[in-house]
């Protein structure tokens, strides 16, 4: 009896500690990525890409990876910087992701840096675009642009095009602070001259009364940085104004024309030349293909986020390709750093230093291809690193 006892006892034992056994192996098989973005809110658009371009390369590369099974926990920040730290906070105690991910926008992605750091926890920002971001954890990796990588080089060719006085619009938080500064500094330097200054709130901004101004003030174009999701709305009130017609041109890094929303603008916005990183049409097997696979999926074509969501969920497969599957932050950041690849938008890789992106940056004019509207590249310039970063 007490034989027999013991015998239920050890079985009992021995299969508790087989389940435990299994579910730690289980756990090690999986590499969780909590993946922070705007689902709803201000740059919902934002979020939205960028989830879409995570689950579309899920799908053609697999959930597996160096032996791990891929799991993506997705977060609706709705907006909120506030949200992006709780999350961030919730993901890494509760749910012990590896890695963060996400964030689009600026204050979301430097409400999130702190805790990359205490948790030795990869961040990887696939939207924000302010060039102090990566220098606020040496945990943090980007795969989106910074505004200054943009606003430099239509700067420069704004001056050499004959573009003589700009009237900037600029949205009142960090990246419009660093997309003008970059640009005045570059164009002011060509001979430029800037005739007036105007800032607007992320949330809700109304163009009207600066574009009545500039109607009637006349510069040669309007430099214009709003984030991802609100070139629709400047562009509507731009040609309900007349603008368009008084040729008052619109130039700016490329947010303002994304993709996303740029063949609902309508006529007005065609002769729009900004420098950016992205094009749906940019003229690369590897794109072609990206925008198909992308339509298909979404009946809809990529914007500019959508691409930094694929490169950051790619450069994360390929860091733990790298470490053989390893998952602790350390190996994962050094897997990272050095990094090159061919992305749908070209060649790019990630500085080993800063940590940051180095792109190439295109400048694009808008023009009408088969009845749609496309920003068409027609000047290159090569692996571009961010010139924000602060000077040492
Ligand atoms: C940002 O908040 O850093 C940001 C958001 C949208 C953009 C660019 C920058 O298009």
């Amino acid at each position: 009896m007490l034989t027999g006892t013991r015998t239920l006892w050890q079985a009992a034992c021995i299969a508790l500690a087989g389940a435990a056994l299994i579910a730690t192996a289980q756990a090690q098989e999986t590499v969780k990525i909590g993946l922070i973005l705007p689902m709803t809110g201000g740059q919902a658009s934002t979020g939205k890409q960028i989830d879409n371009a995570v689950k579309l390369y899920i799908q053609q590369h697999g959930d597996t990876v160096a032996g791990k099974k891929i799991e993506i926990i997705l977060k609706d920040d709705a907006t909120l910087p506030d949200n992006t730290k709780r999350m961030a906070q919730e993901l890494i105690v509760n749910d012990k992701v590896s890695i963060i991910a996400g964030f689009g926008i600026t204050p979301a992605a430097l409400a999130a840096a702190p805790l990359a750091t205490q948790g030795k926890i990869p961040q990887v920002v696939m939207a924000a675009g302010t060039s102090i971001i990566t220098e606020r954890s040496p945990y943090i990796v980007r795969t989106s642009f910074t505004l200054a990588q943009s606003s430099t080089i239509i700067g420069d060719w704004a001056a050499k095009n004959g573009i003589k006085k700009v009237a900037t619009l600029t949205s009142d938080y960090a990246p419009g602070n660093d997309a003008l500064a970059a640009f005045k500094e570059h164009f002011i330097a060509g001979g430029g001259e800037i005739v007036e200054e105007v800032k607007t709130p992320l949330a809700n901004p109304d163009f009207a009364p600066f574009l009545q101004r500039m109607k009637d003030s006349k510069p040669d174009a309007v430099f214009v940085f709003v984030p991802a999701g609100q070139g629709g709305s400047f562009m509507k009130q731009y040609a309900e104004r007349g603008l368009d017609k008084s040729g008052i041109k619109v130039i700016g890094p490329g947010d303002v024309m994304d993709d996303d929303l740029l063949n609902g603008m309508g006529d007005a916005a065609i002769g729009a030349v900004t420098a950016h990183m992205y094009s749906a049409v940019h003229p690369s097997a590897l794109n072609k293909e990206f925008v198909a696979a992308y339509k298909k999926a979404y009946s809809t074509r990529p914007g500019f986020m959508a691409v930094g969501g694929y490169d950051g969920i790619h450069l994360i497969y390929e860091a733990l390709k790298k470490t053989g599957g390893k998952a602790d932050g350390d190996s994962l950041i050094e897997a990272m750093k050095g990094m090159k690849w061919e992305s749908p938008r070209g060649p790019i890789s990630i500085d080993p230093e800063t940590r940051d992106i180095v792109q190439n940056i295109y400048i694009r004019k808008v023009e009408k291809q088969d009845g749609e509207l496309y920003n068409v590249e027609f000047a290159t310039f090569e692996a571009i690193k961010d010139p924000g970063k602060t000077k040492k």
